[in-house]
């Protein structure tokens, strides 16, 4: 690697988690330190490869008010450009961070007292992270309910903590569906198989006249749930907010 494109790695990895096969959880330290960005923000982290550097957005998963690193929730893509290259950093390596977080998927726009519904599929969980990791989004909130969709049991990152999150907080609700497994019947987050059965939920079940809705992830996900929400009187962007990963 030639020097001109050493001096575009920026960041080193300080933690990786392995949460599954090509499933995985990634800090950064960005040589500058971490720039203040909003929670549900995404940054662009890059690798060089054959053609040079190669870039993609992430969103944040740690909060705003973490200083000591950046956090990613990452999947590799069978067949993809960049997620491959990520899937093989490990702690130390040099990578690419862009300086500015960047997105308007974030709460600043929503009223102080509306119900929050984050709803994810996959990694799509990551920018809710950072919302539920930061105080000031949970505060005076009155319920927040983190919905996480995906394939296998072992997918479930961050569950613990969500569990945590939900046992001390009597307004926080979190329900998980797991779609390609049998149903889990001993742990009491796993409430179906499908997003669709999560909304049905009493706990979680959205109000149009008092919730807002946030969709992210996978985009055919995101265009079923928003029609379904659509049809129950949600309008975007007044109550209802996505961002698709693809
Ligand atoms: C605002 C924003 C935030 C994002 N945040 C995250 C994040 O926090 N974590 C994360 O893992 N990804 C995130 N992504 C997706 C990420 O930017 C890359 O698209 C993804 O890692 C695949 O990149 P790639 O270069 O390997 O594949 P590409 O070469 O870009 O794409 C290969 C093919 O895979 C499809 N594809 C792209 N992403 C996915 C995916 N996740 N699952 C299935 N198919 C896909 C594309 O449509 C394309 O056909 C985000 C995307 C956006 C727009
Ligand atoms: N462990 C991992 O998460 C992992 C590991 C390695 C690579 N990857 C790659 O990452 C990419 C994304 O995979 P992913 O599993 O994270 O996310 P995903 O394919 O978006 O699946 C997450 C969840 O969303 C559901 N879903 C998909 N479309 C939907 C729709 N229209 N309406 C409602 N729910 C819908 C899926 O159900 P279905 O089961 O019905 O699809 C699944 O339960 C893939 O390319 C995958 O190969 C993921």
């Amino acid at each position: 690697m030639n020097l001109e494109a050493l001096s575009v790695l920026n960041a080193t990895v300080s933690e990786r988690v392995d949460l599954a096969a090509g499933l995985f959880i990634l800090r950064i330290v960005p040589d500058e330190g971490v720039a203040d960005f909003l929670p549900g923000q995404s940054l662009q982290l890059g690798c060089i490869t054959a053609d040079g550097l190669l870039t993609r957005p992430y969103s944040i998963a740690s909060s705003p008010l973490e200083r000591r690193y950046v956090e990613f929730y990452v999947s590799s893509v069978r067949g993809g450009s960049l997620s491959p290259y990520l899937m093989r950093v490990g702690v130390g390596d040099r990578i690419h961070v862009s300086a500015q977080a960047s997105g308007t998927f974030t709460l600043a726009s929503v009223p102080p007292d509306a119900g929050i519904i984050l709803i994810g599929s996959g990694t799509g969980l990551g920018p809710f992270m950072s919302m539920v990791r930061t105080p000031f989004c949970l505060e005076g909130r009155p319920r927040l309910c983190v919905l996480h969709g995906v394939r296998h049991r072992a997918d479930l990152g961050y569950h613990d903590e969500l569990v945590a999150l939900a046992s001390r907080n009597s307004h926080f609700h979190y329900l998980a569906a797991v779609s390609r497994d049998a149903l889990d019947f001993a742990d009491p987050a796993v409430q179906g198989r499908r997003l669709e059965d999560l909304i049905a939920h009493s706990a979680c079940a959205p109000d149009p006249a008092a919730d807002h809705v946030f969709l992210c992830g996978n985009p055919q996900m995101i265009d079923h749930l928003a029609g379904v929400l659509t049809e129950r009187g949600f309008r975007a962007p007044h109550n209802l907010s996505f961002e698709k990963y693809w």
